[in-house]
């Protein structure tokens, strides 16, 4: 695949001036500052420094860049549409991308998750999510239907509906107790380390969400939200049959399923979605990322037409439906972007491109099992996880790590001693060699 290796480019403007203003986000700032990590370009798997060095891209980014960077088909796409026009507002007004881009997406998801909200990100797709939920019991009479049901070490998002469901202890404890959400416990159990896939013991673990209906009363839970895949905590893949366990008993209790595939969709598990490579069909299901490869900020919530219809037919013939979106939701930009990333995924067969690539990468990470400060890998599809033990402070070696490896040419996302590892869909089996190799000398040195 020749759009994996770097051209020779004309040197980009290098960065100087001040580093105070921006402050950074889910960064620590001042060490941030005081040994700046930048960046100025980016192509194929690799970044590219102000100097000039080759940053081989272990995590497609954040999870997003899931065709690899600098797409040129999606550039002029974006390039074109922005000259053609610009902006539409999303309220009583379209353009024919959003409608054309809505029906290439529900072209990829499973079972009847067939009309599509658009939204900016994942955070805005997760209190999308929560908002649609609510109106849909409220439609059918069920008003009652308030709470929500999530899961510990979950990450779904930062905005308030996000960060109430969510599970990681950081990104709540700043912020006030938020909605009314039960938390089921995380999978991440002892009897399932270095295994990979699908692990056989914890499928009981949903038993939590039965628990929680005889606690509070079916009647009182709307949703329950889980990511098929625990992402941002470090790859908690699901014990073999606990999605089907919580699809049964939401179900039963007539509780919307959501899986958030914010990091899950648009081929890291070697299908469009998690939801088809598990065989268990959502409600509704949250997605952003790879959704436009990143070159455009854009989310979407994919919803049962059950659902969507009962949100419809309540609302008087002419009213708004749903009082609810944003100014930039099916941005023509963005559109533009999804549908062209979309065109890739299909040309270039890179959902089951990363599912051929998913043995060969998952024995890379496992070949490190023998360093002696790793406690646990996980792994499903292009996704895996090295569990450090803790060096003093939780995360203080995680955070060491990134660092050194960002010196010695490879990026990837840590979570606190996790390093979170996600190449491109367009990874070839030398480039896992790289990531491998980068990773064995610099967590032996560290
Ligand atoms: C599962 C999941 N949900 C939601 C989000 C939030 O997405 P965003 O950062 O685009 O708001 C993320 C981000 O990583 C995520 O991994």
């Amino acid at each position: 695949m020749g759009h994996n290796e770097p051209q020779v480019h004309a040197a980009p403007t290098a960065v100087t001036g001040s580093t105070a203003e921006f402050w950074m986000p889910f960064t620590s700032n001042r060490d941030f500052k005081a040994d700046p990590k930048m960046v100025v370009r980016a192509e194929g798997m690799y970044y590219f420094t102000e100097s000039g060095r080759k940053i081989i891209d272990a995590s497609s980014g954040l999870f997003c860049v899931n065709a690899g960077h600098a797409r040129k088909e999606i550039t002029e796409a974006v390039a074109k549409q922005l000259a053609e026009l610009d902006f539409v507002p999303p309220f009583m007004r379209g353009h024919p991308k959003s409608f054309a881009l809505a029906e290439r997406v529900a072209q990829l998801t499973p079972g009847d998750l067939k009309r599509i909200f658009f939204v900016n990100s994942g955070s805005e797709a997760i209190d999308t999510a929560m908002k649609i939920a609510l109106a849909y019991h409220q439609a059918r009479g069920q008003a009652g239907r308030t709470m929500f049901v999530s899961r510990e070490r979950a990450y779904h998002g930062v905005n308030f509906g996000g960060v109430a469901l969510s599970g990681i202890v950081n990104n709540r404890r700043k912020f006030g107790p938020g909605l009314h959400v039960a938390h089921m416990r995380h999978t991440h159990v002892k009897e399932n380390y270095y295994v990979r896939g699908q692990g056989e013991h914890g499928a009981d673990l949903a038993e939590d969400l039965a628990r929680f209906v005889n606690l509070y009363g079916a009647e009182n839970i709307a949703a329950c939200f889980v990511e098929p895949i625990a992402g941002s905590s470090g790859c908690l893949v699901p014990p073999k049959g606990y999605l089907d366990r919580l699809r049964a008993i939401c179900s039963e209790h007539g509780i919307l399923l959501v899986f958030d595939e914010v990091i899950t969709g648009f081929g890291r598990t070697g299908q469009p979605f998690a939801a088809q490579s598990f065989g268990v069909t959502p409600d509704l299901m949250t997605m952003a990322k790879g959704l436009t490869n990143a070159a455009q900020p854009m989310g979407a919530v994919a919803v049962a037409t059950h659902v969507h219809d009962a949100v419809m037919n309540a609302a008087q013939e002419g009213a708004i439906e749903l009082f609810h979106g944003y100014t930039y939701s099916a941005h023509p930009a963005a559109c533009a972007a999804g549908l062209a990333t979309l065109d890739i995924y299909e040309r270039d067969d890179l959902f089951a491109r990363g599912r051929e690539l998913s043995p060969y990468f998952l024995d890379a990470i496992w070949s490190l099992r023998d360093i002696p400060i790793i406690k646990d890998i996980r792994g499903y599809g292009l996704f895996a996880t090295i569990d450090l033990a803790p060096d003093g402070a939780p995360g203080k070696r995680g955070h060491a790590l990134q660092k050194k490896l960002f010196d010695n040419g490879l990026h990837l996302k840590p979570t606190g001693d996790s390093a979170l590892i996600a190449p491109p869909l367009i990874a070839e089996k030398s480039h896992v060699d790289s990531i491998a190799d980068l990773l064995r000398s610099t967590l032996r040195a560290l």
